[in-house]
């Protein structure tokens, strides 16, 4: 708490008593105490400023001739619901992915930075927590640790004293997620911030897809406290056990929440289970929802309600050390609260941010903020279609190592046999051969992928994972060098290109990441570069945010980058060609 508001709450207990009206009371609903998890008839919330000052039945003495009532008979009073692993930086400014997170009774978010990380420095991560300010939703970080596949990239990490400096802000609340392999591997940076974050009480947040066993208790050794990537009951389970804190995806990327079926009937301790959305992409909220639409899916596979709405509230508010602030119904909380006139599906009717109605019916009252918000864009040289072309002075067969599509995210190795045609390697799709290229500062780097169904035109990003640059992937060199000069000319962005025309494209110029246009023209042109997409044949459900994926070493088994393909087992690097 800082000075102003500790000053904030002397005064409001010196006017108490009666003395000094509150600004907003709600008045007799079913109040869910997620402190003990009961759900209490008849309870009023009085809010003065920004705080919850009182909870209990009757307060209508606090009110004065300008306290504003809410008569909540019949209707749920919840804590404002938490995103407790975000990735909120990517396409939309923060403003407008804000107002409809709020909307979905969303009011606080622990975001990664990650996403930024290698694309800006310290101030551009810092100049991105400021222009979430004075909104309606509270937004916390999580510092990276800078873990990368590719050398580009690792040339951009800030050095270690700025990392710290990051780290020390009051809106930083731990190290975000830290790859299990590379933790393992000893990871420089990781080590030398965790003496760090455990002065200055900030958590580690894990990242342990798959790993089990001796594996993971090293993994939790290391002081790592949560992990949001278990897909199964066993693996929840496994790292419950060893004192983690599990986060449940309901997402964009990942849809895990099948894993809380094993929950029923168990008597398992819920309160280390915590959903999370580890990324809702702006059209996916406008469709389906936020958190309101995790909880309701927790619900749906027999959660009770009241133990679904802990787990997007207290128990995310208590692992980052925030619950004396946010995510529950009690004096000296931020008054964070939402109604729903249900509570098997909720429905956000009413969102109090900071102790005001911010969403009502679901029309938005608070309109925020919008702060300009400048991050330096993508600068590289400009591409030529030679720049693609893979050559070979060898005749006759030639051993490809290929990445093979297993899943729309999931990859693995396998070597074939292609022929050359005039020295050059080239995409086939009439076997499903396509040419993935990774463009940075340092030069073009070409490789094959087999199984995402491409069969003309290209497809090119600068939104990509755990590194900068641009990825593309295509048949036609042309049509690839088309596409990624495009994203150049906008210093960021997403394009398509047919026979050598951009058929769309969205500019993402801030930090090459996020966009400068409104929420629904982002959401209607991500719509589109997808329908475009997946017309070129790309079988991928979201053709744009699968190919995003290729350089991250947070996703099996097989990826490229700037030193060739890793085998993320091995942590072993190696060339297109086999010898
Ligand atoms: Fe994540």
């Amino acid at each position: 708490m800082h000075t102003k508001e500790v000053k904030e709450i002397l005064s409001i207990l010196r006017s108490s008593h009666g003395k000094k009206p509150v600004d907003l009371l709600l008045m007799g609903g079913k109040l869910v105490n997620v402190y003990t998890g009961e759900i209490l008839e008849g309870y009023s919330v009085a809010i003065k400023g920004k705080w919850i000052v009182r909870v209990d039945k009757d307060l209508e003495w606090m009110a004065g001739p300008k306290t504003e009532f809410l008569d909540l008979k019949g209707k749920y009073i919840i804590p404002g619901l938490i995103d407790g692993h975000a990735h909120i930086l990517a396409y939309c400014h923060p403003h407008e992915i804000l107002k409809y997170a709020v909307k979905r009774g969303v009011t606080s978010v622990i975001t990664e930075l990650l996403d930024i990380s290698f694309k800006t420095d310290v101030d551009g991560m810092i100049t991105y927590l400021k222009a979430t300010k004075g909104e309606p939703v509270k937004v916390f970080a999580t510092v990276p640790p800078f873990i990368t596949l590719c050398e580009g990239a690792k040339r951009k990490i800030p050095d270690f004293k700025a990392i710290v400096r990051l780290l020390k802000l009051d809106a930083v609340v731990g190290i975000g997620e830290a790859f299990w392999q590379e933790v393992l591997r000893g990871h420089e940076i990781f080590f030398k911030l965790v003496p760090y974050a455990f002065k200055m009480r900030k958590t580690l947040e894990g990242h342990s897809a798959g790993c089990k066993g001796e594996k993971l208790q090293d993994y939790v050794l290391t002081g790592v406290s949560s992990c949001h990537e278990p897909i199964t009951y066993d693996e929840v389970l496994e790292r419950l056990r060893l004192g983690l804190y599990v986060m449940i995806r309901e997402g964009s990327v990942r849809s895990d929440v099948n894993c809380l079926l094993g929950l029923s009937g168990s008597n398992l301790d819920t309160r280390r289970i915590v959903l999370v959305s580890d990324f809702m992409s702006p059209e996916d909220i406008l469709d389906k929802g936020y958190m309101d639409y995790v909880v309701n899916r927790a619900i749906e596979k027999g959660i009770n309600p009241v133990v679904a709405i802990q787990m997007a509230t207290l128990n995310p508010a208590t692992h980052f050390g925030l619950d004396g602030k946010i995510g529950g119904i009690s004096p000296g909380r931020y008054a964070d609260i939402v109604v729903t006139p249900e509570i098997k599906k909720i429905d956000p009717e009413i969102v109090i941010s900071n102790g005001k109605i911010v969403v009502r019916d679901g029309y938005l009252y608070s309109q925020g903020n919008k702060k300009s918000l400048q991050i330096q864009g993508l600068k590289l040289r400009k591409v030529t279609p030679e720049d693609f072309l893979i050559k070979t002075a060898k005749r006759g067969k030639v051993k490809v190592r290929l990445i093979q599509q297993v899943t729309e995210l999931v990859t693995k190795e396998i070597i074939e046999e292609v022929y050359p045609i005039d020295g050059e390697i080239r995409a086939d799709p009439k076997n499903d051969i396509a040419q993935i290229s990774y463009i940075t500062d340092d030069g073009c780097y070409n490789y094959l992928v087999r199984g995402t169904g491409i069969k003309f035109g290209a497809c090119a990003t600068s939104s990509v994972w755990e590194t900068y640059g641009i990825l593309a992937i295509g048949i036609e060199p042309r049509d690839m060098a088309k596409a990624v000069n495009r994203i150049l000319e906008m210093g960021g962005g997403m394009v398509i290109v047919e026979k050598e025309c951009i058929v769309e494209e969205l500019p993402l110029p801030i930090g090459s990441l996020i966009s400068n246009l409104s929420y629904e023209e982002v959401v209607k042109r991500i719509g589109i570069l997808n329908e475009k997409a997946k017309k070129m044949g790309i079988r991928w459900e979201k053709p744009l945010l699968s190919l995003e994926t290729f350089t991250t070493p947070a996703i099996p088994f097989f990826r490229i980058s700037d030193r060739g393909l890793v085998d993320l087992k091995t942590g072993q690097v190696m060339g297109l060609f086999v010898d």
